[in-house]
């Protein structure tokens, strides 16, 4: 009898096997009803007398032994099972592709419009967000009482007013009109803050691209000239553009430019309001006063300057309708824009 358990026991312990069939087999063989241990206890009562405690906790060792194998193998197949289910476990699949990010969509447009300009043989430049009152108003020629310096527009730092959030990237041309060399011909990308209530409409952080040239002889024929090249670059070469005047402290004269709608080409929709025009940018020619704020001598030199939003453009080119999506940051908006 020992002896037999002893051939079963060793059996049950080199048994392997990874197919659930085979366990099942290797399972009734031993653990059933009228397995091999089933039988061994049913011959237990023909054990002597003198034999019975011996035989006895080997039959129960064989039991324990058997019954922790199949547990352990049936473990193993649920593992297997589960990680092939993944896919972790099957090396012949191909590995599961990297998501590819893409640009955000202010990203895309401010790279399109800087490319624009760099072809025009302008050069880009950047400037601080933090600014003083100096760079962000008074250089650009605004009157003291002017209301863009009131509370509600700018964000001011509350330990000391004379310093703000730029709320336009003009103040940058103020620090390129300090440290570069005529003839100046920049662009500038930059985020800009305004103390607005946030909606499909407006938001407190946006951004912006200006530009702005400064030479002998520049004139307002080369602004116009410039615009119509971007307006066709940037929106199709049907595009036609008007000026309309317009008032800027920083620029004299001054104007709003619209370009006729793209999604229309003119007819009028719902996008231009039915007017067939959309309004793009401000522009105008740099007022003397501030040229001379900046210790660029007025009588030899000229130039103009022009200054629009982001945003603005990057709805119009992919029809977007809510400004705050720029911002949230959800994945299902943002992978849409591929460069
Ligand atoms: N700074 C103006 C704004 O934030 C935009 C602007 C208008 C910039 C006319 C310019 C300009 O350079 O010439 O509304």
């Amino acid at each position: 009898m020992l002896e037999n358990i002893q051939t079963i026991l060793s059996e049950i312990e080199t048994f392997n096997s990874d197919k659930a069939e085979k366990i099942e087999e290797f399972r009734i063989k031993h653990l059933s009803k009228k397995g091999s241990i089933a039988s061994l206890f049913e011959n237990f009562r023909n054990v002597p007398v003198e034999q019975k405690k011996a035989v006895g906790q080997a039959l129960n060792e064989l039991k324990t032994v058997a019954l922790a194998k199949i547990n352990e193998l049936k473990e193993k197949l649920t593992d297997t099972e589960n990680a092939s289910e993944n896919g972790a476990i099957d090396l012949t699949l191909p590995g599961v592709p990297l998501k590819l990010g893409s640009r955000h969509p202010l990203s895309l447009v401010r790279n399109e419009i800087l490319g624009i300009f760099e072809r025009l043989g302008f050069t880009i430049s950047e400037g601080p967000e933090i600014e003083d009152d100096w760079h962000n108003f008074s250089a650009l020629n605004f009157p003291e009482e002017h209301p863009a310096r009131d509370m509600q527009d700018t964000f001011f730092l509350s330990k000391n007013p004379d310093i703000v959030l730029h709320t336009h990237t003009s103040s940058v041309q103020v620090r390129d009109m300090e440290t570069q060399k005529l003839p100046i011909r920049l662009v500038t990308p930059g985020r800009v803050f305004r103390n607005e209530a946030i909606s499909a409409r407006a938001h407190c952080i946006f951004h912006q691209i200006e530009a702005l040239y400064i030479d002998k002889d520049v004139s307002f024929a080369d602004l116009k000239q410039t615009l119509t090249y971007f307006a066709k670059e940037f929106f199709g070469s049907e595009t036609k553009i008007r000026l309309r005047p317009s008032f800027f402290p920083f620029t004299e004269p001054s104007a709003e430019m619209d370009v006729t709608c793209s999604l229309c080409k003119g007819e009028g929709c719902n996008v231009c309001k039915g007017t067939g025009w959309l309004e793009i940018l401000g522009c105008g020619m740099v007022h003397p006063n501030v040229l001379e704020l900046n210790g660029i001598d007025k009588t030899m030199n000229t130039g103009f300057a022009l200054g629009m939003g982001i945003e603005r453009i990057t709805m119009l080119k992919y029809g977007i309708k809510d400004l705050r999506l720029f911002f949230e940051n959800d994945i299902r908006f943002l992978e849409q824009f591929i460069a």
